[in-house]
């Protein structure tokens, strides 16, 4: 197990739409364990593969005190919304409202190749929202209303940390409360 450095908002990885998994190893057990020990240790509430630079449809969730994992998810939506705060841990210390459906049911499979299904709402259906946008390259910035992009990239450009290299040893400096994402 190792906490692996996260990839900020401006590194390729994260635009770039990841790979489903077909090979169901040792590898990807050693990928969700790395992926679960980083969230933990940033804190947040969720990590998606490609936040540590590996392109391929795995996340991670520590939501409500439940901690679990997803890959190759396929989300079914509710077309009722909410709206809330939303993190990023590729984007430390910008938090804008982002809105979402409000719940969600996901299925996919686990590290062993089980089916899964996880029905959420409220921040573990945001979660599961925000990880599964990262697999295809997608940022909470894209899902903000035109108000709030505005704000929050004016915010990304003043971030002390744009443009820098990842840095080795993170501290969490975000005022998050652990539910970035
Ligand atoms: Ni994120």
């Amino acid at each position: 197990m190792a906490i692996q450095p996260i990839r900020l908002f401006g590194d390729p990885v994260l635009r770039t739409p990841a790979e489903p998994v077909v090979d169901f190893d040792k590898e990807l057990r050693i990928l969700v364990k790395d992926l679960t020990e980083t969230m933990m240790d940033a804190p947040g509430a969720g990590l998606a593969a490609p936040q540590i630079g590996v392109g391929l449809r795995v996340f991670t969730y520590y939501v409500d005190n439940t901690l679990g994992h997803l890959i190759n998810p396929n989300l079914d939506l509710s077309s009722e919304e909410q709206e809330g705060e939303e993190g990023c841990l590729s984007f430390p210390g910008i938090v804008f409202d982002t809105p979402r459906a409000l719940r969600v049911v996901a299925t996919g499979v686990d590290q062993h190749g089980e089916p899964v299904t996880i029905e959420g709402s409220e921040l573990l259906a945001r979660a599961i929202q925000h990880e599964t946008d990262h697999l295809d390259g997608i940022l909470f910035i894209d899902r903000m209303d035109r108000a709030q992009r505005k704000l929050a990239l004016k915010a990304i450009r003043e971030a002390e940390w744009m443009g820098e290299p990842a840095p080795v040893v993170r501290t969490s400096p975000h005022s998050t409360f652990g539910r970035a994402l």
